[in-house]
This record gives structure tokens, C-alpha cells and sequence, in this order.
């Protein structure tokens, strides 16, 4: 169930750039039923109001895993929804990879496990259905993960649990791992200053902001692409080790 006080940002952007950048993507060739698929849950999305990463971004974390992963990969895609994300993963995956996806609505799962079979990745996609808190520590760890679950009442009723979140990623992740989280900018409550009115997920989606910039263990930025996509690549914790 989503924040009712929070707007679910729409997977079509209204920047001019994006859009045409997007129209762009949707030129580049993909599997054919993979194609299809995705054209088709874009579709669905849009009239259920399902927030998907749309194809634009899906594109740009496709691309980004592609130029990370390795043969027999491990990646954990936390928030299926209806599995367009982990359909992007997918067609990154190298040889014997294997993605892990988590979502907490069954009928959700159930829809996502219908859409990655007839898009023909079944054989590489394992949709878990529960909670991530839950789930994640039962988990090794993973070469990628991706992070979408923030715009939830989930994350609404604590506003620690979004760092909550972030450090089980981080305990999941491999020594070379890296960490795409979305929603960076919280559909740009994160610009407004704090108020009575601010609702707890934004400050925990400002302290995830804060504690992963800071944190040495990682090199990331944040790519003002639609809500906001952090990219955050595991090095040794030592910058000026790096020059
Ligand atoms: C923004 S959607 C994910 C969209 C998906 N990544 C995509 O672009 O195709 C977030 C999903 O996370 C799920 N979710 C929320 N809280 C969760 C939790 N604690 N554990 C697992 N899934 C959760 C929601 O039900 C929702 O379907």
C-alpha cells in the first residue's frame, strides 16, 4: 500500500531531455518477446497507476549492470511490483547469473512470475514473496542490488528504516558489489525544507541521502534522472588510496 501523502512518481517524465531521451531508447533492439513484454507491463502500469521504473531508467540500470556484472553474477531486485525491473536485469544478465527479486504483495509476485515467464527469463529470475527486512538476512550476498522500495507506508511509519534498509544492503553486497537505489529525490520533497508537516519517509530518505555520500566504503552519486537514482560502487573505504 502506498503513502497516501506522497505522490507516486510517474514513469514518464515530463523533462523535454528525458523524453527524448526515452523515444531514443525506444528505438534500441531488444529480444523481441522481451520487447513485447515490457512495452505491454508499460502499458499496464500507466492504466493501474503501478509504479514501475519506466524505459528510460530501466534502460540506464540495464546498461549500468551490464557494464558491472560477470558470468554467474548475483543480483537482488528488491520491490518486483509486477517485475519490470527485474526484466531490465535480466537482459544484462551474463551466463549462469541469477537474479533475486523480492515483493511483499503476492498477487503482485504472482502477476511479475507471469510476465517474466512469457517474456522467457523464468529460467534466471526468482521472485521471493515477503518482506525485505525479512528476507534479505536469509540471503549471501549479491555482485548488483537494486532498491526500489522506498515510496511506501512501509517506509512511512519509521523513518529509520530506509537506513535500516541501506545497511542490510550493504551487508549483502559484494566486496566489489554495486548499489542502485531509486527515489533519491522522494518526488522532490527532499528539496523542501523541514516542517511539521514533513512525513517521516522523507526524513528517512534524507538520511539514507546523507549516510551513503558520506560513507567511504562507497564512491556513488546520485543521477538526476526522474526521481532521482543513486549509483553507489564499493571500494575500499580509503579516497585517497584511490589517486
Ligand atoms: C516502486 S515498486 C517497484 C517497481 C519495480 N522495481 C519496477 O520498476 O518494476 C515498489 C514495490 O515494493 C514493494 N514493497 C514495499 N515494501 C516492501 C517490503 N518491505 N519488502 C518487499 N517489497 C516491498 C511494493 O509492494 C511495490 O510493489
Amino acid at each position: 500500500m502506498e503513502n497516501p501523502s506522497l505522490t507516486i512518481v510517474p514513469q514518464d517524465s515530463t523533462d523535454p531531455r528525458e523524453i527524448f531521451a526515452t523515444e531514443t531508447a525506444r528505438a534500441s533492439a531488444l529480444p523481441p518477446k522481451l520487447s513485447a513484454v515490457l512495452t505491454e507491463m508499460e502499458d499496464v502500469a500507466r492504466s493501474e497507476g503501478i509504479p514501475i521504473i519506466g524505459r528510460l531508467e530501466g534502460a540506464i540500470v540495464s546498461m549500468l549492470a551490464g557494464l558491472h556484472l560477470s558470468a554467474g553474477a548475483r543480483v537482488l531486485d528488491i520491490g518486483t511490483a509486477i517485475g519490470y525491473s527485474a526484466l531490465w536485469l535480466a537482459d544484462a544478465l551474463p551466463a549462469g547469473g541469477r537474479i533475486v527479486s523480492i515483493e511483499i504483495d503476492p498477487a503482485r509476485a504472482a502477476r511479475a512470475e507471469d510476465y517474466i515467464a512469457r517474456a522467457g527469463y523464468a529460467d534466471r529470475i526468482e521472485v521471493m514473496v515477503g518482506d525485505a527486512f525479512e528476507l534479505i538476512p536469509e540471503l549471501g550476498t549479491f555482485d548488483l542490488i537494486f532498491q526500489d522500495v522506498m515510496k511506501h507506508a512501509y517506509f512511512g511509519s519509521d523513518p529509520y528504516l530506509a537506513l535500516e534498509l541501506l545497511k542490510q544492503c550493504t551487508s549483502h553486497l559484494a566486496e566489489d558489489g554495486v548499489m542502485i537505489i531509486d527515489n533519491a529525490f522522494c518526488g522532490g520533497h527532499v528539496f523542501e525544507p523541514d516542517g511539521a508537516d514533513t512525513v517521516n519517509q522523507v526524513l528517512g530518505v534524507r538520511s539514507l541521502n546523507e549516510a551513503l555520500a558520506k560513507d567511504p566504503a562507497f564512491q556513488s552519486v546520485i543521477v538526476p534522472l526522474r526521481d532521482g537514482l543513486w549509483v553507489a560502487r564499493r571500494v575500499d573505504g580509503d579516497a585517497e588510496g584511490r589517486a
